[in-house]
């Protein structure tokens, strides 16, 4: 059953359009990631499927039921909001059932509740303390308890793990995932990381400027981007751009290929200058230029490479990708 569908959906600010006719369906149980650039509309988009903002025109359906007029309390969705927004006075305990008393709940539901959400996220002994007294990664738990309490049909988040430190943001992201596997309800979830995205993800929905770029599993997106744009966004390092007449192709298209499609090869057709490279122990990243142009080599393993050196390159069978100068993809 489709959970979720964005139908047609436009929204301005005074006369600023931030939104451009939207059209996306989430099934139920699915992962969605948002994901784009600052500024693109991902927080907006979020805010109007809570009901927290109108759209401008369109529908928006939860369950096939239009819910354009509907408040958000009764939408059936929770939001864990990047900042959290805790209440300071109140214990975890207490912030964790206050929707559900609101609610006029019973008490052994809102325990049985509480409990369960306490042991899926690891919060049981920190019921008793205020949000003053928690680390981040703690806090940030506390929210998504807030929302788990709930049984909603729709979980959204916005930028959840912005706030955490590198290995925080890795385990909650696997948190998060081992919840959605766990609970098998429908989430979506916006972020501006490729990464939280690729490793999250049923389905990404790219959004650039208030439009869908695209829509499509993660392996989708990376092997077949519609675009220049979703080909630059996908993938850490992203892909290389050359102009493609450094391949006799005549036209002044562009040439992409992505950084673990190249290889030095003494008869490759680039010639590239080394001007960094960057040891991660598993892989070698090697930085230079081609006729001017930044590039990116993804070595696999531990690989000797020296600054300043000049070496052929060679672009691996069928990894090339074309985009003509508005960037549409040729082939
Ligand atoms: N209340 C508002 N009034 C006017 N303009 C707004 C308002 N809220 C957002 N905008 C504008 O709408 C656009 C989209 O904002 P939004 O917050 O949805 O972006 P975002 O993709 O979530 O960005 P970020 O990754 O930085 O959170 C921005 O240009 C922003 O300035
Ligand atoms: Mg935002």
């Amino acid at each position: 059953m489709t959970a979720l569908t964005l139908s047609n959906v436009s929204k301005s600010f005074g006369t600023v359009e931030v939104l451009k006719n939207i059209n996306i369906d989430v099934e139920e149980g699915e992962f969605v990631v948002f994901v784009g650039p600052s500024g693109c509309g991902k927080s907006t988009l979020l805010r109007t499927i809570a009901g927290l903002d109108d759209v401008s025109s369109g529908e928006v359906l939860i369950d096939n039921k239009k819910v354009n007029r509907t408040p958000p309390s009764k939408r059936g969705i929770a939001m864990v909001f990047q900042s959290y927004a805790l209440y300071p006075h109140l214990n975890v305990r207490n912030n964790m059932t206050l929707a559900l008393k609101q609610a006029k709940e019973s008490k052994d539901v809102i325990e049985q509740r509480l409990a369960e959400a306490s042991r899926m996220l690891s919060l049981e002994d920190y019921l008793d303390r205020y949000p003053s007294e928690l680390s981040g990664g703690q806090r940030q738990r506390v929210a998504i308890g807030r929302a788990i309490v709930r049984h909603p049909k729709l979980f959204l988040f916005d930028e959840p793990l912005s706030n955490l430190d590198a290995a925080l943001r890795m385990n909650t992201r696997l948190e998060i995932a081992n919840l959605h596997q766990t609970l098998g309800a429908t989430m979506i979830y916006v972020t501006h990381d490729q990464t939280e995205a690729m490793t999250l993800a049923d389905k990404i929905v790219v959004l650039r400027d208030g439009r869908v770029e695209q829509v499509g599993s993660p392996m989708e997106l990376y092997n077949n981007p519609a675009n220049q744009f979703v080909a630059g966004f996908l993938g850490s390092p992203g892909m290389n751009f050359l102009p493609a007449t450094l391949l006799q192709d005549g036209n002044p298209n562009t040439l992409g290929v992505r950084p673990e499609d190249l290889f030095f090869d003494d008869n490759g057709p680039l010639e590239i200058t080394t001007q960094h490279v960057e040891h991660l122990g598993g892989d070698t990243n090697v930085i230079g230029t081609c006729q001017g142009q930044p590039i990116t080599l993804r070595l696999f393993g531990q690989q000797a490479a020296t600054v300043g050196a000049v070496a052929r390159v060679s672009i691996a069978q069928d990894r090339s990708y074309f985009f003509s100068p508005d960037g549409s993809r040729i082939r």
